[in-house]
């Protein structure tokens, strides 16, 4: 029995992959492919250490659901104690559909429509992280002509490198991403002076797939210098979000466990005299990301003069983050062979060259076999589309040897219907 990358919950038995107590190629073999298959208790595993290391003083992990949004995940993460961070009106029906409370959603995102505004307001979330003063005078007017109290807090830009992939680094300067620090004071006094505003906190998040500590504690620096002009104001705080983006392993990655991420921020906050305000978390991506697998079957061995294409029955349409951010993932086969490993490019069938999954790749692989994309728990299924007509995937979500269906596979049917055409 080996461990693999990412997940304890993800092992090899006798030359099998198995998810907990549940082999892959089974899964695959019921419910077909491509399926993404999620491990409950590897998602439980990496909530415990956010709770642990915040237990104690007023806290709040708010799952950002953008990473993976299926109702069962929500629901799951709901019952043990998540709120949630939201981007969308869509996302917060999605976390109210779930049972989650609205009273533990933090509304993130640079272009809130009013609508979107005036659902949250209704639904009463617990505050909207505003990123500019545009949006700040829009929700204070919405809010207004609703006779409520909009409860906010600043996304501060702390121009702090994050030291991550450039589509996904959100705290530097030129980011379009939160309030520049040094406009920050003034946007505050503006909250403050207006109606259906209530200013509760501070907030930053620098980016994601973040594998340092360091760039958290110098954003966090600056947030708490900023919490202290304001107080010297008379403007208070409540609440610190410290936003989400901690890494996870792909391959070789060694991000800082949770705990000692925040072992580092709290021990900042105490010494600088913020232990009694109240910490927010939005953490995605090492909630849930090395809890899932992409499971598919390979279809064609194409050997070419220059380079070897196995090309398997997921594509682009289902995980786009090889394609979009060159990102590497693991790809084992579900059942490993004696054969020799040759080199594969594993690719999808989409007419495109970027469609591909993993580049000269060392497999022993033979055509229908199964193999697992690695770490696809996040920002997967939750960034599919139905390019080349393709449903998206089906999810299970396994716990021990319960497996169950938790999105059923999408029917080209269902597309079509979407589409009214002319009479
Ligand atoms: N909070 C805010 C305001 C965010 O924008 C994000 C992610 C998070 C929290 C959660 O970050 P996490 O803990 O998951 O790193 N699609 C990209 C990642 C985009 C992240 C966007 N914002 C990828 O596949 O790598």
């Amino acid at each position: 029995m080996s461990a693999l990358p990412g997940s304890p919950f993800l092992r090899r038995r006798d030359g099998a992959l198995w998810l907990e107590e549940t082999e892959l190629s089974a899964l695959a073999r019921r419910f077909g492919t491509p399926l993404f298959a999620y491990s409950a208790s590897a998602i439980r595993a990496a909530l415990a250490p956010y709770q642990r290391a915040l237990a104690g003083r007023p806290n709040l992990v708010c799952y950002a659901m953008k990473a993976n949004s299926n109702q069962a995940l929500l629901r799951m993460l709901a019952a043990a104690g998540c709120g949630f961070d939201i981007v969308s009106g869509g996302e917060l029906q999605r976390v109210l559909a779930a049972g989650g409370r609205a009273d533990r959603v933090v509304f993130s995102g640079v272009g809130k429509a009013r609508r979107e505004m005036e659902v949250a307001l209704s639904a009463g979330v617990r505050c909207f992280n505003v990123e500019s003063t545009s949006e700040l005078d829009a929700l204070s007017a919405v809010a207004s002509a609703m006779g409520k109290t909009a409860a906010i807090s600043l996304r501060v830009n702390p121009d702090v490198d994050a030291k991550t992939h450039p589509y996904i680094s959100t705290g530097l300067r030129g980011n379009k991403f939160g309030v520049a620090h040094d406009q920050a004071l003034d946007t505050y006094r503006r909250a403050a002076s207006l109606p259906g505003i209530r200013v509760v906190g501070v907030d930053c998040h620098i980016g994601s797939q973040i594998t340092a500590i360091e760039p958290y504690v110098e954003a966090l620096d600056r947030l708490l210098d900023l919490v202290e002009s304001l107080e010297a104001t008379g403007i208070s705080l409540q609440h610190v979000d410290v936003g989400g983006g901690l890494g996870i392993t792909y391959t070789d990655e060694t991000p800082p466990s949770a705990d000692e991420l925040l072992r580092a921020l709290l021990a900042r906050i105490d010494t600088r005299g913020h232990g009694h305000r109240e910490i927010l978390v939005e953490p995605g991506r090492s909630l849930v990301g090395n809890a899932g697998v992409l499971l598919t079957e390979v279809l064609v061995l194409k050997r070419g003069t220059e380079r070897n294409f196995c090309i398997v029955d997921a594509a682009m349409n289902d995980l786009l983050r090889p394609a979009l951010y060159n990102a590497w993932m693991a790809i084992e086969p579900c059942q490993q062979r004696g054969d020799p490993a040759e080199r594969w490019d594993v690719v999808g069938p989409i007419c495109e060259s970027g469609d591909w999954l993993g580049r000269d790749r060392p497999l022993a692989v033979r055509e229908g076999d199964l193999l697992a994309v690695l770490s696809a728990g996040a920002y997967a299924m939750a960034m599919a589309s139905n390019y080349n007509s393709r449903p998206r995937a089906a999810e299970v979500l396994v716990d021990g040897d319960q497996v169950t269906l938790v999105r059923r596979r999408e029917t080209i049917e269902e597309l079509i219907q979407l589409e009214q055409p002319r009479a």
